[in-house]
């Protein structure tokens, strides 16, 4: 279970997260909506601490994690953590099949003769085949995205953080990125927190959904109950419309 306390972060003066307060529970999927700029990205970064927060806690299975600095512990936390960036995030010096396998010497023990048959095998499950030993600059947006899911799942990991894992995709990739998903909660119990912006997808795949504004958490609730609130932001969010509280201006 993953507890978020009341998490604040600043970027100089802009104030991005201003008190969130979340509980992330084991072997589900939760979903993070909420406008362009709300801080989204910059909570799932504080989870996994490529950011450190300002304030607050971040505890994960009791121990908090808002402020470990040796790397070793640092260590122990990505190992169980799987987290696609939102801008895939691949090294263009790396063959494809390098960059799937790239966490392997870091944070697992796997011997190097099975990473051949885990570089295809990940990209199998992302519907990828004998693209190996291309380099990121020769793929499309939307296969760049599946090669940077392919490098997430390969470790193995129990938490899957994914920054908006269907944007770009068409609408048939990105089905099958959502029953992959829901199928890695199934067969391997994987607690999933996914950012997106496509409310069709988060209300397929949600077990609770999660709508920040803000900085703070607006509504947090299961998926049947988000769907029915009346809560005026986060009517105005699913609908999609330009009449409402949410006003789109982002300032510096
Ligand atoms: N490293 C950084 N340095 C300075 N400002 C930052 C940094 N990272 C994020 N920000 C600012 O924090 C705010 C929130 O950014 P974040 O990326 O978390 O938003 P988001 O909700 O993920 O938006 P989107 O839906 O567009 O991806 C933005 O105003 C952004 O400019
Ligand atoms: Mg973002």
């Amino acid at each position: 279970m993953i507890q978020i306390k009341n998490l604040q972060k600043n970027f100089g003066r802009k104030h991005v997260l201003t008190g969130v307060d979340l509980t992330i529970k084991d072997g589900e999927v939760t979903t993070i909506i909420g406008g362009s700029g709300t801080g989204k990205s910059t909570l799932i970064k504080c989870i996994i601490r490529l950011i450190e927060p300002n304030d607050g806690q971040i505890l994960v299975d009791g121990k908090d994690i808002t402020h470990i600095k040796s790397a070793l512990e640092l260590a122990q936390l990505r190992r169980n953590f799987g987290y696609l960036f939102q801008e895939g995030a691949l090294f263009d010096s790396l063959s494809v099949g390098e960059n799937v396998t790239f966490g392997l010497k870091y944070l697992t023990d796997t011997p190097k003769n099975k990473y051949a048959a885990i570089a295809k095998d990940m990209l199998a499950l992302v519907g990828l085949k004998d693209i190996e030993k291309l380099r990121p600059s020769e793929l499309s947006g939307g296969m760049k995205k599946r090669v940077a899911l392919a490098r997430v799942l390969a470790t193995g990991p129990k938490v899957i953080l994914y920054d908006e894992p269907t944007s770009g995709l068409d609408p048939i990739m990105s089905e099958i990125i959502d029953e992959l998903i829901l199928d890695l909660k199934k067969k391997l119990g994987v607690t999933s927190v996914v950012i997106t912006h496509d409310m069709k997808s988060a209300f397929e795949i949600s077990d609770a959904m999660v709508m920040l504004h803000e900085g703070k958490v607006k509504l947090a609730a299961p998926r049947e109950e988000f769907k029915k609130s009346k809560n005026p932001y986060v009517k105005q969010f699913i609908e999609g419309s330009s009449q409402g509280p949410i006003k789109m201006t982002i300032t510096k």
